[in-house]
């Protein structure tokens, strides 16, 4: 067993896991992150993608102890501080961008990476980023709007701001 601390949604934790130990089941069962999700657990769905250190990961790929020291962003930190769903978030559930659910946590901490990036993607580009995100619901058209949607309203409110 090894000891691991790290930073998740500006919170500093720590536990014990084993070297076996992905980072998503840390998440989930460590820290009872359940948001994000295992869908498959061989690095195709997409399911578990979280932020560390700022980029987009699939957690199912990283060993709990290689995130030793990271700062980790969950779907549980992508809130507004005072609640309120963010920009991405709200436009998902605008324009539908969901059905079942259970894909929309890794769906929008990779649309958050790619507008961090590319703050006007084309939906070319949308549809390319979101190449390692499984939907078996909405055949990806309401959440490639709800991308765009959210990418137009961000940068309304970076225009507002200057
Ligand atoms: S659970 Fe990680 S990619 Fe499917
Ligand atoms: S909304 Fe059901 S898998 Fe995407």
């Amino acid at each position: 067993m090894a000891q691991v601390s790290m930073t998740v949604n500006g919170k500093a934790v720590s536990g014990e896991v084993e070297g076996r130990t992905l980072l998503v089941e840390f998440l989930r069962t460590g820290l009872g992150l359940t948001g994000t999700h295992v869908g498959c657990d061989t690095s195709q769905c997409g399911a578990c993608v979280v932020h560390i250190d700022g980029e987009s990961v699939k957690a199912c790929t990283v060993f709990a102890a290689a995130a030793d020291g990271a700062e980790i962003t969950t779907i549980e930190g992508m809130a507004n501080a005072d609640g309120t769903l963010s920009v991405l978030q709200q436009a998902f559930q605008d324009h539908h961008g969901l059905q079942c659910g259970f894909c929309t946590p890794g769906m929008v901490m990779s649309a958050a990476d790619l507008l961090k990036t590319n703050p006007s993607p084309t939906e070319h580009e949308i549809r390319d980023w979101l190449e390692g995100n499984i939907c078996r619901c909405t055949g990806y058209h309401n959440i490639v709007k709800a991308i765009q949607a959210a990418a137009a309203t961000m940068s309304g409110q970076a225009q507002a701001a200057e």
